[in-house]
C-alpha cells in the first residue's frame, strides 16, 4: 500500500478536497416578501366556500397562480392544492379510481405517488425502471396490465420526464388515465412538451425542496375539462357541491385540499422565476456530467434526445463491478472528501410495512389478496437502489463553478484512488 500523504483519499487519511460547506439553496427574495405583504394587507388569507358559489374556486391569489400557471405550461386548467400529495390524491379520485382497480406505478418514488391508489381503494402494482432514466419501463408496464388495470402513475423522477409517449400508446390500448407525477419536474420538457402536460393529469409540488416552492403547495394541471372539476370539486368538499351541480358525479368523496392565499402569492412570482431558477440548475448539472464522463464505472445522468432533464437532483450510477469497488466504499470516500453524496434513494416501496403486512382497507376488497410485493418484484430497481445509485442535490442556483469544481475533483480523486480504497484492511 502506499504511504498516505496529503494527496490521499481523507477516507484513508489524507487531506479532503472540500472543507468549507456548500452555498445553501435559494432563499425567499424581495418580491416574494413584498406578495406576501399584499395579502395580509388585503385581510384575506383564504376564500374558499365548499358550495356551489364564485368562492368555490377560492380567493384572488389562488385564481391569479392558477391562471399563471395554466399560460406557462400551456394547459386549459391549474386546479392548485396544498401540496403534490394532496393533488395526486385527487387525481386518483378524478379519474375514477376506485375499490377493486389496480394503479401501474414505479416503486422508485416518493411514497405519496403509490399511495394515491390506496387511498381510493384501489392496488398499486409495482412495475420496474428503465436502467438509464429510472422512469417507468413501458415494457413493464405492459406486462403488469390486467383487467382491472385503471390508470398509471409516470413519475418524471429526479426531473426527467422519459417513456411517457409510449405509455400514452399504452393508455390508449386499454382505455386508461395516465397521471404524470411531476413533483421533482416543473421546467422540465419531452420534445418542446412542458413536463406535467405528458400525461391526462399532471401534478407539480411546491414544498420546500422543489425547484420553486412556497413552503406547502402543488398544482394539477389538465386540458380535460371534466378531469378539471372533478380536481376542483375533490380539493372543496365535492359531496356537499355536487348536488348543486347536477349530481354529475356523485361518486366523488371531497376533502380540503384548498391552498391558502399567501402560498399562491409566493407560488405566483416563484412561478415567474422558474426559468431563473431552472437554467443554473441545468448549467450546473452538464458541468458535472462533462466533469465526470470520462471516468469508467461512473455514469451521469443520461438525457435522452428530445428531454429537458431539471435535474431535481444529480443523480450518478456506478457500476461496482467495472470500479471494483463497492458504492458503500465510494459514497464513503466521496463524504470523506466533503460532498454529501446520499445512496440509492427510497427503497423499492413494495418494502413498506403497509404493503408488506397488508393491512391498508383497500387490500380487504382485493380479490386474492392483491399484487405480489415479494423481493425481486422490480429488480432494476433493487439493483439500483442498494448497489448503483449516489445522488446529491448540490446543482442548485447558488452553485458557484469552484464549488461544482470541487465535486468533480472529489469524485476524481475517488476513482483515481479506488484500488487503495477496495484493498482490505484499509480503515
Ligand atoms: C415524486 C414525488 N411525488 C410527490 C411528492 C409529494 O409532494 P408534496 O410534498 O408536495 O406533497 C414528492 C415530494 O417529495 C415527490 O418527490
Amino acid at each position: 500500500m502506499s504511504e498516505i500523504s496529503a494527496a490521499s483519499p481523507a477516507l484513508l487519511g489524507g487531506d479532503p478536497v472540500r472543507t468549507k460547506p456548500f452555498p445553501p439553496r435559494p432563499g425567499i427574495g424581495a418580491a416574494e416578501r413584498e406578495a406576501v405583504a399584499g395579502v395580509l394587507d388585503s385581510g384575506v388569507l383564504s376564500q374558499f366556500l365548499g358550495g356551489w358559489t364564485e368562492e368555490f374556486w377560492g380567493g384572488p391569489r389562488v385564481r391569479g397562480l392558477e391562471r399563471a400557471w395554466e399560460a406557462r405550461f400551456g394547459v386549459r386548467h391549474a386546479i392548485s392544492m396544498n401540496s403534490a400529495t394532496s393533488a395526486l390524491y385527487a387525481a386518483a379520485a378524478a379519474a375514477g379510481v376506485g375499490p377493486g382497480d389496480e394503479v401501474i406505478v414505479s416503486p422508485y418514488t416518493m411514497t405519496a405517488s403509490a399511495a394515491c391508489a390506496l387511498v381510493q381503494g384501489a392496488l398499486p402494482v409495482f412495475a420496474d425502471i428503465d436502467d438509464a432514466t429510472f422512469c417507468l419501463d413501458p415494457d413493464s408496464v405492459r406486462e403488469r396490465i390486467t383487467e382491472r388495470t385503471k390508470a398509471i402513475v409516470a413519475v418524471d423522477i429526479f426531473g426527467l420526464a422519459a417513456g411517457l409517449d409510449e405509455l400514452m400508446e399504452i393508455a390508449r390500448e386499454h382505455d386508461l388515465v395516465v397521471i404524470e407525477d411531476a413533483a421533482q419536474a416543473p421546467g422540465a420538457a419531452w420534445r418542446g412538451r412542458p413536463a406535467g402536460t405528458l400525461g391526462h393529469i399532471g401534478v407539480f409540488s411546491l414544498n420546500y425542496h422543489k425547484p420553486i416552492q412556497c413552503g406547502e403547495g402543488g398544482v394539477a394541471v389538465t386540458d380535460d375539462d371534466r378531469l378539471a372539476e372533478r380536481l376542483a370539486l375533490v380539493r372543496n368538499h365535492a359531496e356537499a357541491v355536487v348536488g348543486d351541480m347536477g349530481a354529475d358525479h356523485p361518486d366523488l368523496v371531497g376533502f380540503n385540499y384548498r391552498l391558502g392565499e399567501l402560498e399562491a402569492a409566493i407560488a405566483a412570482v416563484q412561478l415567474e422565476r422558474l426559468d431563473a431558477l431552472v437554467e443554473p440548475r441545468i448549467r450546473a448539472a452538464e458541468r458535472l456530467t462533462a466533469g465526470l464522463a470520462d471516468l469508467e464505472g461512473v455514469h451521469p445522468p443520461f438525457v435522452p434526445e428530445g428531454a429537458r432533464h431539471v435535474y431535481y437532483v444529480h443523480a450518478v450510477r456506478l457500476d461496482p463491478e467495472r470500479l471494483g469497488v463497492s458504492r458503500a466504499r465510494f459514497a464513503a470516500a466521496l463524504r470523506a472528501e466533503g460532498v454529501p453524496v446520499a445512496e440509492g434513494y427510497v427503497a423499492p416501496l413494495y418494502r413498506q410495512p403497509l404493503y408488506q403486512r397488508r393491512t391498508a382497507p383497500a387490500f380487504a376488497l382485493a380479490p386474492g389478496g392483491g399484487p405480489s410485493y415479494a423481493d425481486g418484484t422490480s429488480p432494476v430497481c433493487e439493483r439500483l437502489h442498494e448497489r448503483e445509485l449516489v445522488y446529491h442535490d448540490l446543482v442548485h442556483a447558488d452553485m458557484g463553478e469552484d464549488d461544482l469544481d470541487d465535486i468533480v475533483a472529489a469524485f476524481r480523486k475517488v476513482h483515481a484512488w479506488r484500488d487503495e480504497l477496495r484493498r482490505p484492511g484499509t480503515p
